[in-house]
């Protein structure tokens, strides 16, 4: 399958008591297997918006999806979320980690969720990117860059084909974000497609494509 994403007249417009925002307008968009795609843009010009559609976290839009081969807008909720599960890995700009948790066990929570848990494998991911030094830690105990590389190892827990991250260096220092941004070339460079949004120009320099959404458009470059 070449196309892994193909987007067509996608807008999006949030209602809030009688004002309408309208966030996004008449996108085309497409991503292929194993591409890296960044995405710039000011603060609130609907970057976050634009992934939670991508990502299947909002079927609240007009015009039409289509991830791995499936259009999204005939199926269930159900059939939904297992597409979701089984092909999309996240990463947020906050930290996520469930804090009751070690960051092995938080690792390995994707794959519990499918009803296949093996720590084994959250550790070998922790040992390919040379983490195993923080498996039994809490949450607390580590740093922003680590609690942040940690997302990016659950994100991989279910092998998916598509990683989005949405600002996954915002709010870590320059040394932190180039190691974070290593960890996702990584990832892609083992065949995931990743697509990033950052504030940060230099992160496009990770990108096989950048694209600048403002004014509820995506252009390229
Ligand atoms: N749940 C919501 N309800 C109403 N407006 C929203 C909601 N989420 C985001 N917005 C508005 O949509 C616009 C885009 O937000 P967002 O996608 O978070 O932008 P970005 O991620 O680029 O900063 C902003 O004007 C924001 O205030
Ligand atoms: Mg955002």
């Amino acid at each position: 399958m070449d196309k892994i994403l193909h987007i067509e007249n996608l807008g999006k417009t949030y209602v809030q008591g009688h004002e309408r925002i309208l966030v996004l307008e008449n996108i085309d968009f497409d991503i292929k297997a194993g591409e890296f795609v960044a995405l710039l843009g000011p603060s609130g010009s609907g970057k976050s918006t634009f992934l939670n559609l991508v990502g299947v976290l909002d079927d609240c839009y007009s015009g039409s999806i289509t991830l791995f081969g499936s259009r999204l807008e005939p199926l269930s909720e159900v059939k939904k979320a297992e597409l979701r599960r089984r092909n999309i890995g996240f990463v947020f700009q906050f930290d996520s980690l469930l804090p009751e948790f070690t960051v092995l066990e938080n690792i390995d929570m994707p794959a519990l969720i499918m009803g296949r848990g093996d720590t084994g494998a959250a550790m070998a991911l922790l040992k390919r990117f040379g983490l195993e030094m923080i498996a039994h830690k809490f949450p607390m105990d580590i740093s922003g860059g680590e609690k942040q590389r940690a997302a990016i190892l659950r994100a991989l827990r279910n092998k998916p084909g598509l990683v989005i991250a949405d600002e996954p260096t915002g709010n870590l220092d320059k040394h932190n974000a180039k190691i974070v941004l290593d960890d996702l070339k990584k990832v892609n460079a083992a065949g995931a497609a990743v697509l990033m949004v950052t504030h940060n120009e230099e992160a496009s320099a990770y990108a096989d494509r950048v694209f600048h959404l403002s004014g509820g458009r995506i252009t390229a470059g």
